[in-house]
C-alpha cells in the first residue's frame, strides 16, 4: 500500500486497503471482512444514486432490498428530520410516540388489511428479528422442545443463532461450535421436512422465497403443507420476511401468495427505507409466551426509527405499493424473459433473478456496475433486481437495455479468445 497516512485515505482507498493483499492493517480503519467496493455514493434520490466522480447510476437493488421507497423520500427524509429535532431516544422503561400505531399498522399488514391478532417487538435488524423469533419458539416449546427447523440455501442472518438457523454450510465453518437446536431440509421437499419434525421440535422458520440463497419462491403446495404440518403437530410456523415482506413481492408479506397464515413473522429492509429496524411479529397467544424481562433490546423502537417506519408505511398504503410491485414486476420480468442469454427469470413482484445461459454473474454485474446500473450476482449464474418499488416504465425500459448490453458485452469478451485462437 502506497498511501502515506490514515488521514489521507478516502473511504474507497480506506476498504481496498482493507483488503489487498499489500493491506497495511495498522493504517487500515476498517475490518476486512467487505470485499474492495468499486464506487463510493454520495447522494440518491428516487431510483437513481450519485458516486463521488458525479457519476450517475439507476439503482435496481435498493441497498439490498432496504429502500423500496426510493433513496430520500420525501415524506421519510421529513419524518425522520422533525424527530430529530424533538426526541432521539429514551429507551424501553418509557412509552414513545409512535411504536403502538407502527405496530398497530403492521398488524394490519400481517392481517392483509384487517387486524391479525398479533403484537410486535421491534429490534434493530433482521438478524434480530430472528433471534427474537428463535428466543419466542424456544420460550413457547419449552425446555427440551427447542429445536428450529430451517431449509438449505435459506439466509436468516450473521448472529451465531441466526447463521446456525442460515442453511448455507459454507457460512458455518469458521464459527463452530454454532448454537445447537437448529436442523435443516432441502428446499421445497415437504416429505423431508415432514421426516424432520419430531417432538424437540419447536418451530419452522422459512422465507416465502429465499433472497440470498438465489431467489427461489417457495411452492404453494409447500408453504400449505408446512402450515398443515405445523398445526397437526402444535409447531409453529414462523416465516422470515426480512427481505420479502412490506410489498417488495407484490403483496404486504410474501406468506399472503400462498394462502397461509403464519404464527410469527419477522421483517426489517423496507420498514425504516434504510432507517435502521426490524420487528417480530407474533400471533398474541404465541407471544405471550415471553414473560417481562425475557427479551430486550437498548434502541428497539425508538422514536427516531419507528418515526421512519411510520411514514413508510403511510407511503407504502397511500401508493399502493404492493400493487405497483405485483404490476411493475410483471413488466420487468416480461422483459428480462426475451433478452438474450438469458435462461429464465424467477422470484415475485420486484424480487427478481435472472438466470444466465452460460455467461458468468460476477462479470455481468461489474460490468453493469461500470454502465450505471446497480444490481448484484446473487449466484454464479444469476442476477438479483431489487428495485425500487416506485419505479415507472421508463426505468424497466433504462434497466433492461443497460442490462442486455452488460450481458452481451461479457459473453463476447468470453467468447472473443478463443475464437480468435
Ligand atoms: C431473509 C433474511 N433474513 C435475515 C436477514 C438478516 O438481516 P440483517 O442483515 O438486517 O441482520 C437477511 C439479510 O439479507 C435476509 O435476507
Amino acid at each position: 500500500m502506497t498511501t502515506s497516512s490514515s488521514e489521507t485515505l478516502s473511504p474507497v482507498e480506506a476498504h481496498r486497503a482493507a483488503v489487498s493483499p499489500e493491506a497495511d492493517l495498522e493504517r487500515c480503519p476498517l475490518m476486512p471482512n467487505y470485499g474492495p467496493p468499486a464506487v463510493q455514493f454520495v447522494r440518491g434520490e428516487g431510483p437513481y444514486l450519485w458516486d463521488s466522480h458525479g457519476e450517475v447510476y439507476l439503482d435496481f437493488l435498493s441497498g439490498l432490498a432496504v429502500t423500496s421507497l426510493g433513496h430520500s423520500h420525501p415524506a421519510v427524509a421529513a419524518a425522520v428530520a422533525e424527530q430529530a429535532h424533538r426526541l432521539l431516544h429514551v429507551s424501553n422503561l418509557y412509552a414513545t410516540e409512535h411504536n403502538g400505531v407502527v405496530a398497530t399498522m403492521l398488524d394490519q399488514a400481517v392481517g392483509d388489511g384487517t387486524p391479525a391478532g398479533g403484537q410486535v417487538f421491534f429490534c434493530n435488524s433482521g438478524a434480530e428479528a430472528n433471534e427474537a423469533a428463535i428466543k419466542l419458539a424456544r420460550r413457547a416449546g419449552g425446555h427440551g422442545r427447542h429445536v428450529v427447523v430451517c431449509a438449505f440455501q435459506s439466509f436468516h442472518g450473521r448472529t451465531l443463532a441466526t447463521l446456525a438457523a442460515t442453511g448455507q454450510p459454507q457460512k458455518w465453518e469458521a464459527f463452530q461450535p454454532l448454537p445447537e437446536g437448529f436442523r435443516h431440509v432441502v428446499w421445497n421437499d415437504l416429505e423431508e421436512l415432514e421426516r424432520s419434525l419430531d417432538d424437540t421440535v419447536a418451530a419452522v422458520l422459512l422465507e416465502p422465497v429465499q433472497g440470498e440463497g438465489g431467489v427461489n419462491p417457495a411452492t404453494v403446495e409447500y408453504f400449505q403443507g408446512v402450515e398443515r404440518l405445523c398445526r397437526e403437530r402444535d409447531i409453529l410456523f414462523m416465516v422470515d420476511e426480512v427481505q420479502t415482506g412490506l410489498a417488495r413481492t407484490g403483496r404486504w408479506f410474501g406468506f399472503q401468495h400462498f394462502d397461509v397464515s403464519p404464527d410469527v413473522v419477522t421483517m426489517a429492509k423496507a420498514l425504516g427505507n434504510g432507517v435502521p429496524i426490524g420487528a417480530c411479529w407474533a400471533k398474541a397467544e404465541v407471544a405471550a409466551a415471553f414473560s417481562r424481562g425475557d427479551h430486550a433490546t437498548t434502541y428497539g423502537g425508538q422514536p427516531l426509527a419507528t418515526a421512519a417506519a411510520r411514514a413508510v408505511l403511510s407511503t407504502m398504503k397511500a401508493i399502493d405499493a404492493p400493487r405497483r410491485a405485483r404490476e411493475t414486476g410483471a413488466a420487468l420480468a416480461e422483459a428480462l424473459r426475451k433478452l438474450p442469454k438469458v435462461a429464465d427469470c424467477r422470484g415475485l413482484g420486484l424480487l427478481l433473478a435472472v438466470e444466465l445461459d452460460g455467461v458468468e454473474a460476477g462479470p455481468v454485474a461489474a460490468e453493469c456496475l461500470k454502465n450505471g446500473l446497480v444490481v448484484n450476482a446473487v449466484t454464479s449464474s444469476a442476477i438479483r433486481l431489487a428495485p425500487p418499488l416506485t419505479i415507472e416504465e421508463s426505468h424497466v425500459a433504462e434497466a433492461v437495455n443497460k442490462l442486455a448490453g452488460c450481458i452481451e458485452s461479457v459473453a463476447e469478451s468470453v467468447v472473443a479468445p478463443s475464437e480468435s485462437g
